[in-house]
């Protein structure tokens, strides 16, 4: 008999299968019996029917548990009543292991509880939808940037300096020296868009956030490209493109995933280009209207993400940040020095910034001088200022951040259940 997947029962109507997995529930009634069992790909309903009490059928049902291991075999039949459409009529099932006192029952458990098993609790329903998405998610992106001839570049995890400031670095030992786990990978990849026009990279990065916020990881994962001769406006509709690109994806080939999270699509649907856009001085005001209690030439923390990102039902593009309090690598405004020519996108109903990026600085003098201003020590960053010795040309970027994207398109509160293994400022167990 074939072995096959629940996301393919479709192409098995009427035939004799092999399904593989485990017991998610189990239910009786009268003569009938009912297992939902998942295999990974999906759920599906498996039915027993006799009409003998004593049927061998009915004594394997009575020992299973949740979670137990199983192979099932038997028939595929269309019920538009079952989930996904199709049901299996049992013919036989075979116990791997009988799962005794899984923790993790029907009923509700603490959100402490859930993390400290979160080896299993991905096994349930909700946080199998939310990482299916973040599998499309990713999907899209990979297949987004291929398309459009950029190349991939791994840019390396041990660094010997800072990109996105000195406060969330994760110092390291390599070997007799200091080294740091990578922030960004865009200082590399300002080297390989020089070599090969238009790149990207995509990894983990690493901050050491002493903030306990629903928006933060300690370890996340980024997708970062970085185009030669590109200006902040190019890069502002590459990252819109993007966006626009994953919804579309997600939309089309996750939407019971978004049903099984009670996602309105509609919200997501409704998404189109060009983004609201704003320049930080005109932020401000309206940030303040609101109630927000910051000043001029302050960053936005994360009640002015949420206030900014609760005005409008798409993504906002927020520009032209005071150059002081953004990275030392910022290209600044012809026109307005004292600002930079940097993007935040953040996404909307509050979920904050998934985008950060803009042009870099391509004027050796300047960087030079940026990088003194920043207290940063220059010789980690000879190579780097190099890349503005031989052929420097104006160049941008920007780095997206994948959890926070599943988080807005799931409509997720916590940016925890969306990635397998969450390293949060206090637990890195399991
Ligand atoms: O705005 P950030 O810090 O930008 C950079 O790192 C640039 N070097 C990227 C570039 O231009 N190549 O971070 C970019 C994005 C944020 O918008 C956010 O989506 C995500 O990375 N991010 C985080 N996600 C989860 N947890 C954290 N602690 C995050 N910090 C940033």
């Amino acid at each position: 008999m074939k072995w096959v997947y629940i996301e393919d029962l479709a192409g098995y109507q009427d035939q004799d299968v092999e399904i593989r997995g485990w017991v998610h529930n189990t239910r009786s009634g009268g003569r009938i019996r009912f297992i939902i069992i998942r295999d990974g790909t999906g759920f599906a309903q498996a039915t027993i029917f006799s009409k003998d009490e004593n049927d061998p059928l009915f004594k394997t049902f009575d020992r299973l548990t949740q979670e137990t291991s199983l192979i099932i075999r038997g028939r595929v039949r269309e019920d538009k009543r079952a989930p996904g459409g199709y049901e299996i009529s049992v013919a036989e099932i075979e116990i791997i292991q009988v799962a005794v006192d899984y923790p993790i029952t029907p009923k509700e458990h603490s959100t402490p509880f859930l993390m400290e098993h979160r080896h299993l609790w991905l096994r349930s329903r909700k946080q199998h939808a939310v990482l299916q998405v973040r599998a499309e998610v990713v999907r899209a992106i990979r297949g987004f940037f291929d398309d459009r001839g950029f190349r991939l570049m791994d840019t390396p995890i041990l660094t010997p300096s800072a990109c996105e400031g000195t406060t969330t670095l994760f110092e390291t030992k390599y070997f007799d020296q200091a080294a740091y786990l990578s922030q960004s990978g865009q200082l590399y990849n300002e080297a390989t868009a020089a070599a090969f026009g238009k790149v990207y990279c995509f990894g983990p990065a690493f901050r050491a956030e002493k903030s306990k916020t629903r928006r933060h990881l300690i370890e996340f994962w980024m997708v970062e490209p970085e185009v030669a001769f590109a200006t902040l406006e190019d890069t502002i509709e590459l990252g819109q493109d993007l966006i626009l690109f994953i919804l579309e994806r997600v939309l089309t080939k996750r939407r019971a995933d978004l049903a099984e999270l009670e996602r309105d699509p509609s919200r997501l649907e409704s998404i189109t280009k060009p983004f609201p856009r704003l320049t930080y001085d005109e932020a401000v005001p309206r940030l303040q209207e609101k109630g927000s209690a910051i000043k001029y030439g302050e960053d936005f923390g994360a009640p002015e993400e949420t206030i900014m990102s609760d005005l409008y039902s798409s993504p906002v593009c927020i520009t032209h940040f005071p150059a002081g309090i953004k990275a030392f690598y910022m290209q600044p405004d012809a026109a307005r020095p004292d600002l930079a020519l940097g993007v935040d996108v953040l996404a909307p109903e509050g979920y904050g910034e998934i985008i950060g990026g803009g042009q870099r600085i391509h004027d050796p003098a300047l960087l030079e001088r940026r990088i003194k201003e920043h207290n940063l020590p220059p010789e980690p960053y000879q190579w780097y200022i190099d890349l503005r010795k031989y052929g420097s040309v104006p160049h941008s970027g920007f780095g997206l951040g994948v959890e926070r994207v599943v988080a807005w398109i799931c409509g997720i509160k916590h940016i925890r259940e969306t990635i397998p293994f969450p390293r949060l400022l206090y637990r890195i167990y399991p």
